[in-house]
């Protein structure tokens, strides 16, 4: 049946804010309601309009809309954006033992440096690994120059040095069992870093990380800017993976840094890690989170209990390489590493993992970073047990 349009149809739409009439074929159109139209400015189409087709969903979908429009898709955070990296013109390597080799491996694949001064007391070891990692350069492409030998006056001209040598854990032992014998092994290396490298950044990954880079720090009587620790990346790296495998989703999703002693007081900073950019506490219970603290801290005992013979090597070479970045600029940000602290987090005169900035001179700032009580309590006890440690 035809339908006739009138005023009260004009005014209708207009009383809903609409700015059109629609007219379907057969309609009648009244003398008044164009009269209206024109009036209240209501355009008359000639419909029908054609309309998209309407959303066909189910509950299920329906329910996940209006979730992710409360708590929107995360996404991992990409890569921080590249800066100008400089190559180095010597890295050399104390130690050419699993770490310090994995260290050269890393660091001639990436290509990050000139020359690889590998050095290591065992006869033949650092100069069959120069020797080895120079028969992959076919592959590689690496150009840089690789020498081992067993002088530690290869160090000569460094702008970095990592310190790995040292003896290992062996199952039952804690890091801390190691100072007297690895007490010696820095005291030897810092004196040819200090007569052959003056310049060069420290980076000390011998246990007990934080007495031994105190150790390096006294040896050597370089500031505090050019002797660094490295657990902090190593430490975090592992809590970060237990956190991922606790609820699931992949180590990137994950956001965590490890702050304190690189041993038993290791802290875990549970208050600011974030799991796809959310508190840890929307994805676990308070339990689970004190089992992924665990993990973390044990994370260095599990290797030696299953290996038996020494310590984990590829995740400390990678968390090494880490801070080989931030010195050479191609990594931006702050970064865990044990430094000489002096009054930072309201502790001074000992080595700590604290959250820093680094640069080629090495140590730029520390952060201050906002913890809990807790937290900051946590801190405060690794100094002291690092203090009482060293004294004894
Ligand atoms: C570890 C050693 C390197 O934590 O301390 O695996």
């Amino acid at each position: 049946m035809a339908r006739v349009v009138g005023a009260e149809h004009i005014e209708e739409v207009r009383a809903k804010g609409l700015r059109h009439f629609e007219l379907l074929p057969g309609d009648i159109v009244t003398s008044l309601a164009e009269e209206a139209a024109s009036r209240l400015s209501i355009k008359l189409i000639e419909g029908p309009i054609e309309r998209p087709t309407p959303h066909r969903t189910d509950g299920a979908t329906m329910a996940r809309r209006a979730m992710y429009r409360r708590a929107a898709r995360w996404v991992a955070p990409s890569a921080a954006p590249r800066t100008e990296a400089r190559r180095l013109k010597k890295l050399a390597l104390i130690g050419a033992g699993g770490v310090g080799g994995n260290i050269a491996h890393l660091a001639a694949n990436q290509d990050i440096a000139d020359e690889i001064a590998l050095i290591d007391i065992a006869p033949g070891l650092a100069s069959s690994t120069a020797l080895d990692l120079l028969h992959a350069s076919g592959v590689t492409r690496s150009s840089a120059r690789i020498n081992g030998g067993e002088d530690l006056n290869a160090v000569a001209g460094a702008d970095v040095v990592v310190v790995t040598a040292g003896r290992a854990r062996t199952p039952g032992m804690t890091r801390a069992d190691l100072i007297t014998v690895n007490r010696k092994v820095i005291c030897a290396a810092a004196e040819a870093i200090k007569s052959q490298a003056p310049n060069a950044v420290v980076i000390v990954v011998t246990n007990p990380l934080d007495e031994m880079t105190v150790e390096m720090l006294q040896a050597t009587g370089f500031p505090r800017e050019q002797v660094l620790g490295m657990a902090g990346t190593l430490d975090s790296s592992r809590f970060r993976y237990s956190l991922a495998k606790a609820v699931g989703v992949e180590a990137r999703d994950v956001e965590a840094i490890t702050l304190g002693s690189h041993g038993d007081e290791m802290a875990p900073i549970t208050s600011l890690a974030r799991i796809k950019g959310r508190a840890l506490e929307a994805f676990l219970t308070t339990d689970q989170i004190e089992a992924c603290r665990k993990d973390a801290v044990t994370g260095g005992g599990q290797v030696v209990a299953l290996k038996k013979t020494g310590s984990a090597t590829i995740a400390p070479a990678h968390s090494s390489l880490e801070l080989i970045d931030h010195i050479r600029g191609a990594r931006t940000g702050s970064v865990p590493v044990s430094v000489m602290l002096e009054g930072e987090y309201g502790i001074a005169g000992v080595v700590l993992g604290v959250p820093c900035h680094l640069g080629q001179r090495g140590l730029v700032s520390v952060e201050n970073l906002r913890l809990t009580e807790a937290e900051s309590t946590a801190l405060k006890a690794a100094a002291e047990a690092i203090r009482t440690r060293l004294a004894s």
